[in-house]
């Protein structure tokens, strides 16, 4: 860059000065000079030696991340020449131009997105006053322009030579992250460190990517844990990839690298609006509308306790069997994710048979919730599969509160006002089948395949409820259980009477599952909704 514009001066002048000037600078040469100077400064971070570290432990750079994640030359980078204004410990001799954390606009796919990314060659990507200021004016620009954020962290935490000064840039961020959350999508990348108060920035936005094996998030590490509760555990157990995909949830996406993990924010990107008041981006596709699929008539097992696939019947139906998995290691017993439906992005959210039967229990209750909330907050249509067998019974459940967090679903789905498919493919037992989205909830398309069952519990269950004392007293107790469990079966298990009375819109063929629902989601296009007004409800957190 410094080469060629001066190769291009050099011509230019050489051909109209006198002799003897062709040598001498001028000013604005100078100060062109000058402003390359700074700009080959602040691209070297903390230095090679420091950039050579950070390469050796498998992760790219701060500019390097925003080189994969942004489509090619559209990065246009904002307070490159910030440096920190702390004058204790020695760093007034330390300063490096950006001040640890590169931040700008830039475009995926053509879409206008904000992004900062943490340099963590710069005393280690730690948060100082002014890379706070720098970060908080990212999210102001992101949100008076309606426009998503990716933060991508790498850091080591609160400067600690500032002392509440990197507690307040903090806390500045908190605040603009809870203001800028239903507003613009926002979504954060760990990879290196995240410790300490740092880890809510990342918890207050949409989704958390991680990469495995490099990066991890927690409130206190290893030493302290030792310390305070003689626990023994690494870096990575506590605070890795995988716990956060599997054990507790926090991270949604668990990546390979940190290139795997940049691309496939590219991806999620693909499926969402710029903003609230923003529809969700149209995808070419090829996939017929009323692509009929007569595999599906079988894929409902006969036998009622026999379990079966949901991700089949959803890559069977969605456009190019294309089906961007969210938290897929947490609560399996529900699927969520991004799909298309005749180009259209929707959430889709199923009951997995494979996994607890299906059965809604804490973890499923809140990740779907989570989900139906984000969808709804940005226009996105909710289609949801049902195959619920009901509420998981048990102490655990109970005593951590399944009251309270199952009601989280039943709050997201009720207050939701975007369109909301439902199929029921098999059970859709007691309170679980008002939760899923049923027609009571605002569903505004409830459709169910011939062998849906649509009942306050399955039959076992109420035929020894309700005939308790007659099986206790008869003669040959388990032929009268089979002839009520029969009797049971015959009245509720079938969609009809739901059908009956107008709670299922549509029984249909499940070959024609996605002509369905792409009918019903075009029916709904121009849907509005709306709830009363209020400053907020209060959902059961
Ligand atoms: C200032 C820091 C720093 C920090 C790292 N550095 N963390 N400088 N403030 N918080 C500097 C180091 O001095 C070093 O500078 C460079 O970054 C790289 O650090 P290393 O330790 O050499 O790297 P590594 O071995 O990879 O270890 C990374 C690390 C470790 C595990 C993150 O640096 C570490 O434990 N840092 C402190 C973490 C911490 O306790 N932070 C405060 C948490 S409390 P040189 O010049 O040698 O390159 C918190 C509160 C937030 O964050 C509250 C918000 C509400």
């Amino acid at each position: 860059m410094l080469e060629k514009r001066f190769h291009f001066q050099e011509c230019t002048d050489v051909s109209t000065l006198k002799d003897g000037e062709a040598m001498s600078e001028s000013l604005i040469e100078k100060k062109l000079r000058e402003l390359d100077e700074k700009n080959e400064q602040a691209l070297q971070g903390g230095g090679a030696a420091r950039v050579e570290k950070q390469k050796q432990g498998g992760r790219l750079t701060a500019r390097e991340r925003l080189d994969v994640l942004l489509d090619p030359g559209s990065f246009v980078e904002i307070d490159k020449f910030v440096v920190h204004r702390c004058q204790k410990f020695g760093l007034n001799k330390q300063k490096f131009l950006g001040d640890g954390v590169v931040t700008g606009y830039g475009r995926i796919n053509g879409k206008l997105v904000y992004v900062y990314s943490q340099d963590f060659t710069v005393f280690g990507g730690s948060m100082s006053r002014t890379q706070a200021n720098k970060i908080c004016k990212i999210l102001d620009m992101a949100m008076k322009n309606g426009a998503p954020v990716i933060g991508i962290n790498d850091s080591g935490g609160a400067r600690i030579q500032e002392g509440v000064e990197s507690l307040g840039g903090y806390a500045d961020i908190f605040l603009r992250n809870t203001l800028a959350s239903g507003v613009v999508p926002q979504i954060s990348a760990i990879m290196g460190p995240c410790a300490g108060g740092a880890v809510y920035s990342p918890s207050l936005t949409d989704f958390i990517f991680m990469v495995k094996d490099t990066s991890y998030m927690f409130v206190t590490g290893p030493d302290v844990i030792r310390s305070v509760t003689h626990e023994e555990v690494t870096k990575e157990e506590l605070g890795g990839a995988l716990a956060h995909s599997q054990k507790s949830g926090v991270c949604h996406f668990a990546t390979e690298d940190d290139k795997h993990c940049l691309l496939m924010i590219r991806e999620l990107l693909n499926f969402l609006p710029s903003n609230n008041v923003d529809d969700p981006p149209l995808w070419p596709t090829t996939d017929s509308p009323d692509r009929k699929d007569p595999s599906l008539n079988t894929l409902i097992p006969e036998n009622p306790k026999k379990p079966y696939d949901i991700l089949d019947l959803i890559t069977k139906v969605v456009d190019e069997g294309y089906f961007l998995e969210v938290h897929k290691e947490y609560a399996k017993n529900i699927v969520i994710g991004f799909a298309r439906f005749n180009g259209r992005s929707v959430g889709v959210v199923a009951n997995q048979p494979q996994v607890l039967a299906g059965c809604l229990n804490i973890e499923a209750s809140i990740k779907a919730a989570r989900f139906v909330r984000f969808c709804d907050a940005f226009n996105i249509p909710i289609v949801t599969f049902e195959d619920v067998p009901g509420f998981l019974p048990g102490t655990d459940q109970e005593w951590n509160g399944i009251i309270t967090h199952g009601a989280k679903l039943l709050y997201a789905y009720a207050e939701a006002t975007v369109p909301k498919v439902t199929v029921v493919t098999r059970k859709a037992y007691g309170g679980a089948y008002d939760v899923m989205s049923s027609k009571h909830l605002r569903g505004d398309v409830n459709l169910a395949y011939p062998t849906a069952q649509i009942a306050v519990m399955g039959a076992e269950g109420a035929v020894n409820i309700l005939y308790r004392r007659q099986l206790k007293e008869a003669e040959d107790p388990e032929k009268l259980r089979a002839q009520l469990i029969k009797e049971y079966e015959d009245e509720f298990n079938n969609p009809y009477v739901a059908a009956g009375l107008g709670y299922i819109d549509e029984v249909i063929e499940p070959a024609m599952t996605r002509k369905r629902i792409i009918d019903s989601l075009e029916m709904l296009k121009n849907k509005k909704d709306t709830n009363p007004p209020k400053k907020h409800g209060n959902i059961p957190l």
